[in-house]
Order: structure tokens, then sequence, then C-alpha cells
């Protein structure tokens, strides 16, 4: 399996259903706006016998974050850097749910974070779950904030380390 960059001449984004209006309405009306703007990147897993047709999506973007909410010994070490990774948005259609897809664009987005903090420092990745659905990035690391509901971080330092 990969992920490619949402092409919106090729992939089908009206008949993607995640069951979360905000999050279908944003693949279809303002990824890729966004991108062309260069805000922010949207990626897609194209289903194998329907190159058009979108299995699931994540985007990225980068966000300052508030250093007072993390450790102290967190804040300590990045003092320097309040830079973030935020990845933004994740979805997997209705269709192809429990299936493993957002565990694998989970940790393909994860790995191109790794890449890109390899030239561009970076030290932590933010993600903005939805509601109830914080538990799922728990299992793979992610730590809530100390004052943000359902806003989570992880450190390259612990991408790093868990994906060698
Ligand atoms: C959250 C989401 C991306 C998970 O995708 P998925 O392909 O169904 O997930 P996976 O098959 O990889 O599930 C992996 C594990 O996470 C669990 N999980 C799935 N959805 C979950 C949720 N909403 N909350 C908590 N755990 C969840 C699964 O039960 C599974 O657990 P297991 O390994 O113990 O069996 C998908 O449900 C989705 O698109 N939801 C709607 C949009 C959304 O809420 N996006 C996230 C915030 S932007």
């Amino acid at each position: 399996m990969f992920s490619t960059a949402l092409d919106k001449n090729r992939h089908d984004r009206k008949s993607f259903d995640c069951g979360v209006d905000v999050l279908n309405n944003y693949l279809r009306l303002i990824a890729n706006q966004q991108s062309s703007k260069d805000n922010s990147r949207t990626f897609v897993i194209e289903d194998d016998e329907n190159k058009k047709q979108i299995m699931g999506f994540y985007t990225l973007t980068m966000i300052t974050v508030d250093l007072g909410s993390l450790s102290s010994g967190l804040q300590k070490k990045h003092k320097h850097n309040n830079s973030a990774a935020l990845l933004a948005r994740s979805a997997v259609d209705k269709r192809h749910a429990n299936r493993g897809l957002g565990s694998w664009l989970l940790v393909d987005a994860l790995k191109k974070l790794l890449t890109a903090s390899e030239s561009v420092g970076f030290p932590l990745v933010v993600v903005d779950a939805k509601d109830g659905v914080s538990a799922f990035y728990e299992k793979f690391g992610f730590v809530p904030f100390k004052d943000e509901n359902n806003k989570l971080f992880i450190s390259i330092a612990d991408i790093r380390a868990s994906l060698k």
C-alpha cells in the first residue's frame, strides 16, 4: 500500500464518506485549495480496484504549540522551538473502516514527518483528534496536552525510536 498526494483531477472526492460531515467537506472543498496555496498537504490511499476512489486521507501542516502545556522536561528541552507538525485531519471511508487503514495512514504520516524533520528540525507532532478518537492516538504513543481536550502530541524523538 502507498499514499499519494490528493489530485483533484484524478480522485473522486465526492464519493468519500467517513461518517463525519466536516471531514468529508474538508476533503471535497478545502483540501486541494489549501494544498495549492502551500498551506497544507493532503495524502490519500486509492482503492486498488478503482484508483479514483479514495479509501482514506490525512492532512499535514505546521503549528506552534504553547510550551507551557508540556511537561517541565519537554519545556526545558524545546524552549527554543515551539514549532510542531500538525496531523490536522485523518479519516477512513466507512466502507473500509476497521481494516487497519486508519493505523496505516497514521504510521505513513509519521514516517513522512520524521523524514521531513531530518531537513527542517521541529520537535513535536500534534494531532487534533475528534471527540472520542483520542484513545486511537494514545495507542500509538500520543500524549494529551495538559489543558486541551482532544489535542495530543508525540515527540519526533519517540517517533524515531518507535520506527527504528
Ligand atoms: C478514526 C479512524 C481514522 C480509524 O480508522 P480505521 O481504519 O477504522 O482504524 P483501524 O482499523 O486502523 O483501527 C485500529 C484500532 O483503533 C481502534 N479504533 C478505531 N476507531 C477508533 C475510534 N474512533 N476511537 C478509538 N479507537 C478506535 C480500532 O478498534 C482498532 O483497535 P484494535 O487494534 O484494538 O483492534 C476512522 O474511524 C475514521 O475515519 N473516523 C471518522 C473520522 C475521525 O474521527 N477521524 C479522526 C480525527 S480527525
